[in-house]
C-alpha cells in the first residue's frame, strides 16, 4: 500500500462512517415525523373530568388535541398536514417546528407552507373517558356532549 492510498482510506473511512450515520439519523427522524407508524384503531385519551371547560389539551403521545368548548369536545390531529411533523400547541393555536406551519386554535391553517387545515379525528365519550380514532380523517368538525 502506498502512502497515498493509506492518506485516503485514513481520511475516508471514518467520513463515510459519519455521513453514513448522519444520514441514517435523518432518515429516522423524518420517518418519525411523517407519522407513518399511526393506525385506526380507536385509544383512550382521558378522563372527561380531566378537561377544562374552555382550551386545548394537547396530548403528543397520541398525536391529538382535544378542543373543550363547554360540554362539546372534539379532537384535531396533531400531525402537519404537509409532511406530517408533530405540531405543537402554542397560545395562538398549533404551530410546526419542522417548517413552520401556523394554525389557528380551531386547526384552520394560517401560514404554510401546510396547503390545508389540520384534520379533524373520530372522537367520543365512553364511561367517562375520552376516546379518538386515529389514521381517520374527517371532512368537518365533530363534536361530542361530555356527559
Ligand atoms: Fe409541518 Fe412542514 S411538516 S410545515
Amino acid at each position: 500500500m502506498t502512502r497515498r492510498q493509506w492518506l485516503f482510506r485514513a481520511i475516508s473511512m471514518p467520513a463515510l462512517a459519519v455521513a453514513g450515520a448522519a444520514l441514517g439519523g435523518i432518515f429516522a427522524q423524518v420517518w418519525l415525523a411523517a407519522g407513518r407508524f399511526s393506525s385506526r384503531h380507536w385509544s383512550d385519551v382521558t378522563a372527561v373530568d380531566s378537561l377544562p371547560e374552555q382550551g386545548t389539551s394537547a396530548f403528543p403521545g397520541q398525536r391529538v388535541a382535544l378542543l373543550c368548548r363547554g360540554e362539546d369536545i372534539g379532537a384535531l390531529s396533531l400531525e402537519c398536514p404537509h409532511l406530517g411533523c408533530l405540531v405543537n400547541a402554542v397560545d395562538q393555536g398549533f404551530f410546526c417546528p419542522c417548517h413552520g406551519s401556523e394554525f389557528a386554535s380551531s386547526g384552520k391553517v394560517l401560514s404554510g407552507p401546510a396547503s390545508r387545515d389540520l384534520d379533524w379525528l373520530p372522537v367520543r365519550i365512553q364511561n367517562g373517558r375520552v376516546w379518538i380514532q386515529g389514521g381517520t380523517r374527517l371532512d368537518s368538525p365533530l363534536w361530542v356532549k361530555r356527559g
